[in-house]
């Protein structure tokens, strides 16, 4: 695996894969790999001739100063981590590489971005996100590009913005990877007491109370969303929305008549984390939701094509 800084060592990279027609696969990262981003990798590893994955802990789409600067960084461990995963290309540019001086565009998707995350985390994150994704499809100009289930409303913002743009890369949303009890892996679970890691488990525990809900036939938004919150409060999550919506669209459902999608964020000590679940009617309906295979893969159907 080859280490790169600059668009132009990238591109010079990518001349000769490209020339004989290698399909070329891109993980967008922010480092601090775990176990969900080396599913990706492994993904694009299985499906590509040639994997890139970028790592650039992305300052535009911090709205705290304080978190970017504590967003855990250690490029050697990630290098060999993802040289273990079959990666080819790592890309690893500094800020001024990506937003050199003067730089003055910026890549919003509207609608998608102004609910949830963007309206908790302000639009500025998701403006964020998509200018660096933009740049990022546009400097390696992959044939498919890898996001993960776990960061729902990013996913189906990015597939808008690359449809809205015509920007020719497929967009692939892999599974949720999770920890055997359950808590989404994510680069700020390093940041959990042993307490709030306990703590942290109330997001998972609530996605399932609502899913448990469906599963005996509950259909009634209020309901369920008392008894995920009440999972919330149990737990000692100090939470920020817990929405069931229409998983194209992310309005919120009037019923569950048709698969949803729960989507959960909260606090615990300082540390802010975000889940998600697709409650289905038809899959597991009647039976009671399980740890194993079968649940997950009931968080398949979203977005993904996986
Ligand atoms: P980051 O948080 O590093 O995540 C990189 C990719 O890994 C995202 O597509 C994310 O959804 C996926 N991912 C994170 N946790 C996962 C899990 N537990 N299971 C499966 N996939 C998981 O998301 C970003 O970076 C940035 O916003 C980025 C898209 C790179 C733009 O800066």
């Amino acid at each position: 695996m080859r280490t790169l800084r600059t668009v132009a060592e990238l591109r010079a990279a990518l001349a000769e894969p490209r020339r004989r027609g290698a399909r070329i696969g891109l993980v967008p990262t922010m480092g601090a790999f775990h176990a969900g981003h080396l599913s990706l990798m492994r993904r694009a590893r299985a499906e590509c001739d040639e994997v890139v994955v970028s790592l650039f802990v992305n300052p535009a789409q911090f709205n705290e100063a304080g978190d970017l600067n504590a967003y855990p960084r250690d490029e050697a461990r990630d290098a060999a981590l993802a040289a273990e995963a079959g990666v080819d290309l790592l890309f690893a540019p500094a800020v001024e590489e990506v937003y050199p001086a003067g730089f003055a565009t910026r890549v919003s998707v509207e609608g998608l971005t102004d609910r949830l995350e963007g309206a908790h985390r302000g639009r500025e994150h998701f403006d964020g996100v998509c200018t660096v994704v933009t740049k990022l499809l546009n400097m390696v100009a992959a044939d498919v590009a890898y996001f993960g289930q776990k960061d729902a409303q990013q996913a189906l913002v990015i597939r808008r913005l690359v449809r809205d743009l015509d920007i020719p890369v497929e967009i692939e949303v892999c599974p949720t990877v999770r920890e055997p009890d359950g808590l989404a892996m994510s680069s700020r679970n390093a940041h959990l007491s042993a307490e709030d890691r306990r703590r942290a488990l109330g997001l998972h525990r609530a996605l399932r109370a609502a899913e448990a809900a469906v599963a005996e036939g509950e259909r009634d938004v209020a309901t369920i969303r008392r008894r995920a919150l009440d999972e919330l409060a149990a737990a000692g999550v100090e939470t920020e929305y817990f929405e069931l919506v229409s998983p194209e669209t992310l309005t919120p459902v009037s019923g569950v008549d048709e698969p949803v999608l729960a989507l959960v964020a909260g606090r615990v000590g300082g540390t802010r984390l975000i889940d998600n679940q697709m409650l289905s009617t038809a899959a597991g309906a009647g039976t009671p939701p399980s740890a194993g295979r079968e649940a997950r893969d009931r968080e398949k159907p979203c977005i993904a094509r996986c």
